[in-house]
């Protein structure tokens, strides 16, 4: 099954015969109640990543609840919907860009599920809950954390709706809530970044260490700090998603239609090879 993670602006989906299923993990509560049901005849699953009424900030988001969560439901693909900041000067508001790398600028997060002689105790066969069982320590592989099926299909996509997009791109993670300062996104640009957003890390890493596939939709909300030249506040981010939401829903169920069941990706691989 496939599941959407919705970003800022984006907290539910109408799903056909849809269901409201609440979980805990040993991870803790998703930040959401996750909706299951069908959109195009095909199942999926929503979640909302910050909460219902928008209660987890980025530091906050109960990360790896939400994808153990996902994954104990059945989910191997996740989209995740993304609010950016351009720093690409190609890149415009209102942009969509699949990004296809990432650095991680976070300080403050749990951003793996094993934690060797720490790990916690979980139930089930599956492979993860097996090496967390067995206190592994594991390394998963980030050449191409981002899934190249599931990116090539929205690619598909954006050509057919003719939407402006980028098909690739770095994304950088920062701590937050605090938006960055100029003379970071200055510093961030040298290194090779091309948006930025605070939500984007741990997911990406996470989702890989489940053997998941994953996919990320970043919206242009704004032009990041000092190329924007002016202030930038959290109300444009969120009337930018807004402004975009019947785009992206359009967009979803495109998405859903082509994307073709049987996977010619290798992230299902991931953890081969990965324990030490
Ligand atoms: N910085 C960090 N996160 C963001 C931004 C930004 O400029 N815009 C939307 N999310």
């Amino acid at each position: 099954m496939l599941a959407i993670i919705g970003g800022s602006g984006l907290y539910k989906l109408d799903l056909q015969d849809r269901q409201e299923v609440e979980k805990s993990t040993p991870f803790g509560k998703p930040s959401s109640p996750i909706l299951v049901g069908k959109l195009k005849g095909k199942k999926v699953a929503f979640l909302a990543r910050h909460g219902l009424n928008h209660e987890y900030p980025p530091s906050f988001v109960p990360y790896r609840a939400n994808l153990w969560a996902l994954k104990e439901l059945g989910v191997s693909r996740v989209l995740s919907i993304c609010a950016v900041g351009a720093i690409n000067q190609r890149f415009g508001v209102g942009d969509f860009v699949l990004v296809d790398d990432f650095l991680d600028f976070t300080k403050k997060r749990e951003d793996s599920f094993y934690q060797g002689i720490h790990s916690l105790e979980v139930e089930g066969e599956d492979k993860p809950s097996m090496l967390l069982r067995q206190r592994k320590v594991v390394h998963v592989d980030m050449s191409q954390a981002y899934c190249p099926q599931m990116r090539g299909t929205l690619i598909e996509v954006f050509d057919e709706l003719k939407l402006s997009y980028h098909p690739s791109g770095v994304y950088v993670c920062t701590e937050g809530p605090r938006f960055e300062s100029p003379a970071e996104i200055r510093a961030i640009k040298i290194l090779g970044g091309d948006v930025v957003g605070m939500t984007g890390y741990p997911e990406v890493a996470l989702a890989r260490e489940l053997g998941m596939c994953y996919a990320s939709l970043c919206v242009v909300a704004n032009p990041a700090a000092g190329i924007a030249g002016y202030r930038l506040t959290s109300d444009e981010v969120i009337s930018m998603m807004k402004g975009k939401e019947e785009e992206i829903k359009e967009i979803l169920k495109l998405f859903i239609e082509r994307l073709e069941e049987h996977k010619t990706c290798n992230c299902e691989r991931a953890l081969e090879g990965a324990e030490v």
